[in-house]
């Protein structure tokens, strides 16, 4: 958090003086709210800033998180003409970007920004951002076979990092089951490569949570926006690594 007029004069508004003689004369505003109070922090990062009705930050940021339907391409376009996540979101003006990617065939929780800081900080390996899956296999692996993907799983690309997995469902009579799985790591297509390597290929793939992110009850092809404390909660403990040893509460 930064005081008001340290950001206006940041900002280029004017000397801090000045800026600080306009708050007082009640010229700015803060998320749609007048500030007239002079040491008023504010957060650069999200908060909207406006100066006599004109804009000085915030506003064209955006985050949203949306639940991808299987058989869309997760990019904002595709030259073989084939569904692209942003065709889902309409009233968005903004050019956004997805944070990170799922399959083609995989559906759940994506999100989108135009705030490449944001999506880096969440991608980047070091911060070890949890993410959950719910993988319908083919087969019913044997808990040895998932104590392998707990330890680490040798794939063509090296070792992965060790993942929480748990039996969601398991149906005997159709041989197959249902497995809830969360790494740490971002690799191609590594959740079907992990249970490939186990012998169970992936049926159906779905992402519930992103960090503490949760999909809920959100409808398949419909997007919404994060809050601001989903916001500044997620780059909070991507910066501290807290998300690490984090993982989701509830899921769909
Ligand atoms: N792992 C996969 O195999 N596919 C995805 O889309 C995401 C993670």
């Amino acid at each position: 958090m930064e005081r008001l007029q340290k950001i206006l004069a940041q900002a280029g508004v004017a000397s801090r003086r000045k800026c600080e003689e306009m708050i007082l004369a009640g010229k700015v505003e803060v998320n749609g709210e007048l500030v007239t109070t002079l040491g008023t922090k504010v957060d650069p990062a999200t908060d909207i800033i406006k100066v006599s009705g004109r804009l000085i930050r915030g506003e064209n940021k955006i985050y949203i998180m949306f639940n991808k339907p299987k058989g869309v391409i997760t990019s904002a376009s595709d030259p073989k003409g084939r569904k692209v996540v942003t065709d889902y979101l309409k009233g968005i003006n903004e050019r956004v970007y997805p944070v990170g990617r799922l399959d083609y065939d995989t559906e759940g929780l994506l999100l989108l920004t135009n705030d490449g800081e944001f999506a880096n900080l969440l991608t980047h390996p070091k911060h070890h951002v949890p993410k959950t899956y719910h993988a319908t296999v083919k087969g019913v692996p044997h808990g040895t076979a998932l104590d392998k993907l707990k330890t680490g799983i040798k794939l063509e690309d090296g070792m992965t990092a060790p993942a929480e997995v748990e039996y969601k469902d398991i149906d005997e009579a159709n041989k197959e089951a249902v497995i809830s799985i969360t790494i740490h790591e971002g690799r191609n297509r590594q959740v079907r490569r992990m249970f490939e390597a186990i012998s169970h290929p992936v049926m159906r793939l779905k992402r519930i949570s992103f960090g503490d992110i949760l999909l809920q009850n959100l409808k398949r092809g419909s997007y919404r926006h994060l809050t601001k404390d989903e916001i500044n909660h997620l780059q909070q403990m991507a910066k501290s690594g807290l998300l690490k040893a984090k993982t989701p509460r509830k899921d769909t």
